[in-house]
């Protein structure tokens, strides 16, 4: 499958996917200047910028998404950072076949700022989860999740530092095993060819 990530800050977990060797055909960020395209440039990925204040309508916004997407046989998505709502034409047309990475365990903390969030409510226990991308926000069936404790020691930065580490060890393999073929959504069930306990704890 060809992949494109979508992104739109620092590129951490662009770095993660590529790092862990897997190929990545295209990047498109909503930002120009941001730190996840010079990853992109680093590892000699095509990127390229489109920004929302061209457009006066999504869904004019996600037909130039789509056609740079098409332009470059993109099959598969995944989000890491695309701080944009992508319309119901978009999450169709690639069913089962876009991701997103977010820093909670949902459906606790959709939307921003979900680490700061969950830190200043003193949760004793957050984490990340990549689900599929569905029409709604944050929603779409549950993949993977890893839970990550929030000590009674920690600074807002030791949690987020723990969050982003737990994010760049799931993001590649969940990624890899729906390349493969092992992680499928199917009508709206997730099936997991290698067993569901494993993937939904984030244990490989
Ligand atoms: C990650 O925390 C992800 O969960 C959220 O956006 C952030 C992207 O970070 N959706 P980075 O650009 O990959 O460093």
């Amino acid at each position: 499958m060809k992949w494109a990530v979508l992104v739109g800050g620092t590129g951490s977990n662009l770095r993660a996917l590529l790092e862990s060797g897997f190929p990545v055909s295209l990047v498109i960020s909503h930002r120009s200047g941001v730190k996840a395209l010079a990853v992109a440039q680093q590892h000699n990925v095509p990127e390229r910028v489109i920004l929302p204040k061209g457009y006066a309508e999504r869904a004019q916004y996600d037909a130039a998404l789509a056609s740079a997407l098409e332009a470059f046989g993109i099959e598969a998505i995944a989000m890491a950072g695309f701080l944009r709502w992508l319309g119901s034409d978009m999450t169709r047309r690639y069913r089962g076949a876009i991701v997103n990475l977010h820093p909670s365990l949902l459906p606790a903390y959709p939307g921003l700022h979900a680490i700061e969030r969950a830190f200043d409510e003193g949760v004793l226990w957050s984490g990340v989860s990549v689900h599929f991308v569905d029409e709604g926000h944050d929603t779409g069936p549950l993949i993977a999740q890893m839970p990550v404790a929030r000590l009674v020691s920690d600074t807002l930065e030791d949690f987020r530092g723990r969050i982003q580490t737990a994010e760049h060890q799931l993001y590649p393999r969940v990624i890899a095993a729906i390349d493969g073929g092992e992680v499928q959504l199917v009508g709206n069930r997730v099936v997991y060819e290698k067993g569901e306990q494993e993937w939904m704890h984030g244990h490989f």
